[in-house]
């Protein structure tokens, strides 16, 4: 076990080099599973703590279920030493731990911190001097600080309290943004260069010594609250543009303009602009969520974040705008939407992902449902959807050579493997959110 006042920064480099630092990821989820994978290739022996015993157990069986991870990953890492557990008792081994718990909002729209305090409230009482504890989950400037720092000192039995220089006895506490982007496969995880900010420089420097074992580049900050405004910013950056590009996609189409010509022509400018596309509505555990978590926080400083609240507006009206177009669409061909049988392809938030997390899809398909249509869906990563956290959709996926029965094809998210020519060919209309079709000539196909 790590005592830094004994053996200091230069002990805990050595027990990172010889990989005898073992390392405990807490939420075996989308972040935290491929993370202990990554350490684990890298030759530490890494424990998994997960409350769901499904995840648990299936992980102890050497399998996966994040469908881009293959479950011979898994078994390479049991090879090193992997492990899932339950039990928060193992916590007192590890010597570095990171906390990859989700953070949602709540029904009235403001962070859900509660995964974040029940994990910590259920590590402190086993905290051990030394230890470094890094919170990964995105979440709002000064969580770190205000939040897990108390209630670690709080809970733990031995009145250990952070320790804020090498001088000081206790344990140490960062903070280190997830920037995984699911399903880009043109960056390698540890070229995302790794944000870190500690409560003290001892413990940034820990940090950036743990995440240099495994990513190419750190990035050391002065605080906690610096390196969780970084990831509010990145993902605050994207939802402004993508809402940008969606108001200019409404008005290109009134003009007659094609957006995407337009996007592909502009990207061709070798400074000052990046490619944003426009969509169904955003999706996923982040750029949906994420700014809000600063909203809320800004209102302690009597502050109105703008930008968020008006990207905010237009993203979440695309899924109505959608179905505006379909409804305009099929009375194009003299039909209404009410009765008609129309067909959603990809329920996944982007594509070629399994996550689901707060897709348009679900809320195209909810609004089409409300609206009389018959509804059905295909996705080759669900093929079934059953009672989630808002909707209850209780359907399988239809197969594509029913594409000829559906009045209406509504293309959603743009997965590869969708032979989008012959989708066009087999169906009576399809109305193309994504620009999937691009090429196809058929009268039979709408942009929106
Ligand atoms: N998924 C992404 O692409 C992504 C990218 C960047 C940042 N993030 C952030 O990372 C964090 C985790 O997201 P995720 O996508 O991995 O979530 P997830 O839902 O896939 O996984 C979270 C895991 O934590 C477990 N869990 C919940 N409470 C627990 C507790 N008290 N103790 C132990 N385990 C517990 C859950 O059972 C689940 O397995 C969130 O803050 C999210 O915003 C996610």
């Amino acid at each position: 076990m790590t005592d830094l006042a004994v053996n200091g920064l230069d002990g805990f480099k050595q027990r990172i080099d010889t990989r005898e630092a073992r390392i405990g990821i807490v939420g075996m989820g989308y972040v935290g599973l491929p993370l202990a994978l990554l350490f684990s290739e890298k030759r530490f022996a890494v424990t998994g703590f997960d409350i769901d015993a499904r995840k648990v157990e299936a992980l102890n069986r050497g399998c996966s279920y994040i469908v881009r991870i293959p479950g011979a990953e898994v078994q390479s890492a049991q090879e090193n030493g992997f492990r899932a557990t339950a039990d928060y008792s193992r916590i007192a081994l590890m010597e570095v731990i990171i906390i990859c718990v989700p953070t949602p909002l709540n029904e009235h729209h403001e962070p859900d911190l509660s995964y974040v305090t029940g994990t910590v409230e259920a590590m402190a009482p086993h905290l051990r001097q030394g230890q470094l504890i890094i919170l990964e989950s995105t979440t709002y400037p000064g969580t770190t600080e205000e939040v897990v720092v108390p209630l670690l000192e709080q809970g733990n039995l031995s009145g250990l309290r952070v320790a804020r220089d090498a001088a000081a006895q206790g344990f140490y506490v960062a903070f280190s943004p997830e920037r995984e982007d699911p399903g880009n496969d043109t960056v390698a995880r540890c070229d995302i260069p790794k944000v870190v900010g500690g409560c003290g420089p001892v413990a940034r420097d820990m940090a950036a010594a743990i995440y240099g074992a495994i990513f190419n580049r750190t990035i050391p900050v002065s605080s906690p609250a610096a390196a969780e405004m970084t990831k509010l910013l990145e993902n605050i950056y994207r939802c402004v543009n993508i809402a940008m590009v969606n108001e200019l996609k409404q008005l290109c189409l009134r003009m007659g303009i094609d957006i995407w010509e337009v996007i592909d022509a502009a990207k061709t400018k070798p400074f000052g602009f990046h490619a944003f596309y426009p969509g169904p509505g955003l999706g996923g555990h982040c750029i949906p969520i994420d700014p809000f978590y600063l909203s809320w926080k800004a209102k302690e400083f009597d502050f109105r974040t703008r930008f968020i609240e008006l990207a905010g507006e237009i993203n979440s009206q695309m899924p109505y705008f959608v179905v505006e177009n379909v409804i305009e669409a099929l009375s194009q061909q003299g039909k209404a939407l009410r009765g008609a049988r129309v067909l959603v392809l990809g329920l996944a938030y982007k594509r070629d992902i399994d996550d689901l997390r707060e897709s348009p899809s679900l809320t195209v398909i909810e609004l089409l449902q409300q609206r009389g249509a018959l509804v059905e869906y295909n996705d080759p990563f669900f093929a079934t959807v059953g009672q989630g956290r808002k909707y209850a959709l209780n359907m399988s996926s239809t197969p594509l050579d029913q594409i000829p029965e559906f009045d209406c094809v509504v293309i959603v998210t743009d997965h590869t493997q969708y032979d989008y020519a012959k989708i066009v060919e087999a169906a009576k209309l399809v109305v193309d959110t994504r620009n999937a079709t691009k090429g196809i000539e058929s009268v039979n196909i709408v942009r929106c």
